[in-house]
């Protein structure tokens, strides 16, 4: 009687380790599978619309190791925002103040300057050791009143532009490594646009912009920005002749700023872009992507991810083949603070992550391309 029971609780005994055994190997097994993050295009679209790597890397992490410059527009209205913060010291080498040096916010009055808030960005780079790309210094839109209605004679016209770059791009110099000097001044023919700037300096308010940026920092490298250039057209033709002349002419300028604000339904030509980079760069100048983003009709859905990815890639991959690791900036990174809803109603989703900072296929994508850049490279 005495032995069955022993035996009884023998066999309890066996039975209880056995079931701590296998809930403690669950355990164990499920801490050390690895975990693929799982990228994702929206609030709908949690299918697989893209292979996921597993993510051991940033795209920061693989663009220094090419030594190349990777960058997001950033604003200082979203530093409350860890997930931003930490983002983008995750992620990026190189930051682009969205619109904190723009003229209407620096200075708004005449001989009133406000630079805290793009203080506050050029300290944050500083202190997480980011390259920062100023922009910019003479342009159409975001001009205070001042300037928009002002009524001034050609010599105050040039003091007015002489004053602002000498005073912005001083402030920051050494901490600046490049300015967009001016932006957009081109129009879709290829002629110059018809400015504030123009109408009341005339063309040479161009040269005369880029002599004075020079003299503020002679250091910094000098850009011509635009969008609608990236592809050999007659915008971009007009672009090209225009730096070729100031070339000539001696003027210090040693870029020009592809912005790429594109779409999936509107996009560069792969081959006539890297043309286009070849004859810029035959002039002796930097190509940099500045402003890229891709934007999709809204809701977006899977294959549209799943084409904005493709598009990222092509234009990532012939950037980097044509113009060598160099720059490569977006406009924002996540879809949460883009401009493109506000002012293209009903498109959006154009940034690589999604609302909730979650990667999308369109990361995996410039990943894909840095990981085969890195591997050409060790061949
Ligand atoms: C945009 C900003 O993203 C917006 O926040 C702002 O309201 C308007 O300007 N080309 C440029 C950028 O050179 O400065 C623009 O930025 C986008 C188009």
């Amino acid at each position: 009687m005495l032995s069955r029971r022993i035996m009884l609780i023998y066999i309890l005994l066996i039975v209880v380790i056995a079931l701590a055994s296998l809930f403690f190997l669950s355990l164990i097994t499920r801490n050390t599978s690895t975990r693929v993050e799982k990228p994702s295009g929206g609030e709908t679209n949690n299918n697989d619309v893209y292979t996921p790597l597993a993510k051991n890397y940033t795209l920061k992490s693989l663009a220094d190791r090419l030594g190349l410059k990777i960058g997001t527009a950033i604003s200082f209205s979203h530093f409350d925002d860890a997930n931003y913060i930490e983002t983008i010291v995750q992620e990026f080498n190189t930051v682009t103040p969205e619109n904190e040096m723009k003229f209407v916010l620096i200075h708004p009055f005449p001989s009133i300057y406000t630079f805290s808030r793009a203080d506050r960005i050029v300290e944050f780079a500083e202190k997480h050791g980011l390259k920062v790309r100023g922009h910019c210094l003479v342009w159409h839109q975001q001009l205070p009143d001042w300037i928009t209605q002002g009524n001034f004679t050609r010599e105050e016209w040039i003091q007015i532009l002489r004053d602002h770059i000498m005073t912005v791009v001083s402030r920051y110099r050494g901490k600046v490594y490049a300015w967009d000097v001016v932006n957009e001044a081109v129009t879709e023919n290829g002629y110059l646009r018809n400015s504030v700037w123009l109408r009341n300096i005339g063309p040479e308010y161009i040269e005369l912009a880029f002599r004075l940026a020079h003299e503020a920092d002679p250091n910094a490298l000098l850009f011509y920005n635009d969008y609608g250039i990236e592809s050999i057209n007659r915008k971009s033709d007009g672009v090209y002749n225009l730096i070729k002349t100031l070339l000539k002419r001696g003027v210090p300028i040693h870029g020009v700023g592809f912005q790429m604000h594109i779409s999936i339904e509107r996009y560069p030509d792969p081959d006539s872009l890297a043309e286009n980079i070849k004859r810029f760069r035959e002039l002796g100048l930097q190509v940099e992507i500045t402003e890229m983003d891709v934007s999709i009709p809204m809701p977006a859905s899977n294959d549209e991810l799943a084409k904005q990815a493709e598009i990222y890639k092509k234009i990532f991959k012939t950037y980097l083949d044509s113009a060598g690791p160099n720059t490569f900036i977006m406009w924002g990174f996540t879809d949460k603070y883009s401009w493109i809803p506000y002012t293209f109603s009903e498109s959006g989703a154009a940034l690589i992550f999604d609302e909730k900072y979650r990667t999308k296929p369109a990361y995996y994508a410039l990943v894909e391309v840095l990981l085969e850049e890195l591997d050409e490279i060790s061949k």
